[in-house]
């Protein structure tokens, strides 16, 4: 517990999720992963949440496009796609080359191990410091198959998954070192390495290269 702010980051994981991909489309095809997303009222008038970094590519693109799908990953999802949107940008990568999607209404949505998705209009946008809250409404949703939805849990505790220090849910790994040993830690996923960083090494978390990587004094 820090006891100077009174905040016990445990408590977050005491909260249960689902594990998405929030996918949208302006001229290329974009999206990430979210684990925040919140039923805000029923289906007769049915309104979402989801938290998205203001970092983060599909935060900008949805801002423009007002439009997004969210795709409700299966217990039996492969750990790969979760990397590949989880932890790198659509600024910089074409997510969708090495996975299985097809479009609905000009948005693409994930179709294998997904149970189901929603297609979102935009209604508002509440901002708070890192994150901002898109609140949006659901114009069609669709159950594909009964396939288990993953919970955050079940990503931690099976998958083994970790998020980045984007996510709201990220929680930095404790460092415990003697003091003649190198400390790496990689600024996109917190991992920590322990010793020198050889060349050609990259994050076995997250899987980007070295420079990602700032030694810790
Ligand atoms: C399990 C998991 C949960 C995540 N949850 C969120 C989230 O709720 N909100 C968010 O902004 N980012 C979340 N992220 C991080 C984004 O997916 C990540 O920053 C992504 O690289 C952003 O990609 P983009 O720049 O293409 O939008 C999560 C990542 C993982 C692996």
């Amino acid at each position: 517990m820090n006891e100077e702010n009174l905040i016990d980051k445990n408590i977050f994981r005491l909260i249960s999720y689902g594990v998405y991909i929030v996918t949208c489309q302006d001229t290329k095809k974009v999206g990430c992963v979210i684990n925040t997303l919140t039923q805000v009222s029923g289906t007769q008038n049915p309104i979402i949440t989801i938290s998205l970094n203001k970092n983060n590519y599909t935060n900008e693109v949805i801002r423009k496009t007002k439009k997004f799908a969210v795709s409700i990953l299966a217990e039996s999802m492969n750990p790969q796609v979760i990397k590949t949107f989880g932890f790198s940008s659509s600024r910089e990568q074409d997510k969708f080359e090495s996975v299985s999607y097809e479009e609905v209404e000009g948005i693409p949505v994930l179709n294998e191990q997904v149970c189901g998705y929603l297609l979102c209009e935009l209604v508002d946008i509440v901002e708070t410091e890192t994150h901002d809250l898109f609140v949006a409404r659901v114009v069609r949703s669709t159950v594909l198959n009964d396939l288990k939805p993953m919970t955050y849990q079940y990503y931690h505790d099976v998958v083994k998954g970790s998020a980045p220090k984007s996510a709201p849910s990220y929680v930095e790994e404790a460092i415990t070192t003697s003091q003649d040993q190198e400390v790496w830690v990689c600024e996109v996923c917190g991992y920590v390495h322990y010793g020198p960083i050889e060349e050609g090494f990259t994050c076995p978390r997250c899987g980007v290269d070295q420079s990602h990587f700032q030694k810790q004094s």
